[in-house]
């Protein structure tokens, strides 16, 4: 990513997160505690995860878009990495439960992109830029 998309996803207050089944079930949610941590990894802090839970259990290919994609036109793809304790783990539960004390949190989500793909409405639509 670059310090542009870090930044805008950084101050976006929720992504879209979309998961799937093992068999190819899609499933998308908005989340609200999601921070880039460098270039390659983005944390979304796992509150209320259901089916998105299960989903990267069984297939931990995982895509989000911010809320705001006229303000960040990309959409990150990647492997997620699910961290229940640790010091992912432990950053990610001081982190909401500073916005919000009587949030748990279960678990650190780490997506590690690997894709960054264009969806600027126009001629660059759904190109790769990374
Ligand atoms: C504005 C908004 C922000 C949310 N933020 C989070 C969040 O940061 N973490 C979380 O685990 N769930 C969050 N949720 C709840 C999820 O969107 C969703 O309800 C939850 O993952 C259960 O759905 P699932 O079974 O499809 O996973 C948020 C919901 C809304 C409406």
């Amino acid at each position: 990513m670059t310090d542009e998309m870090m930044d805008a996803v950084e101050k976006e207050n929720v992504v879209f997160f979309a998961t799937a089944t093992k068999k190819g079930i899609p499933n998308v949610v908005p989340i609200g505690f999601a921070r880039p941590l460098d270039n390659k990894t983005i944390l979304l802090v796992d509150n209320y995860m259901n089916k998105t839970r299960e989903n990267l259990e069984n297939n931990s290919k995982a895509s989000l878009v911010p809320r705001d994609a006229s303000e960040c036109p990309y959409q990150f793809k990647g492997t997620a990495e699910i961290h229940t304790s640790g010091k992912y783990f432990d950053d990610a539960v001081d982190w909401a439960q500073s916005v919000m004390s009587k949030l748990s949190p279960k678990a650190a989500i780490l997506l590690k992109v690997e894709e960054i793909y264009s969806v600027k409405p126009g001629p660059d639509a759904g190109k790769k830029v990374d």
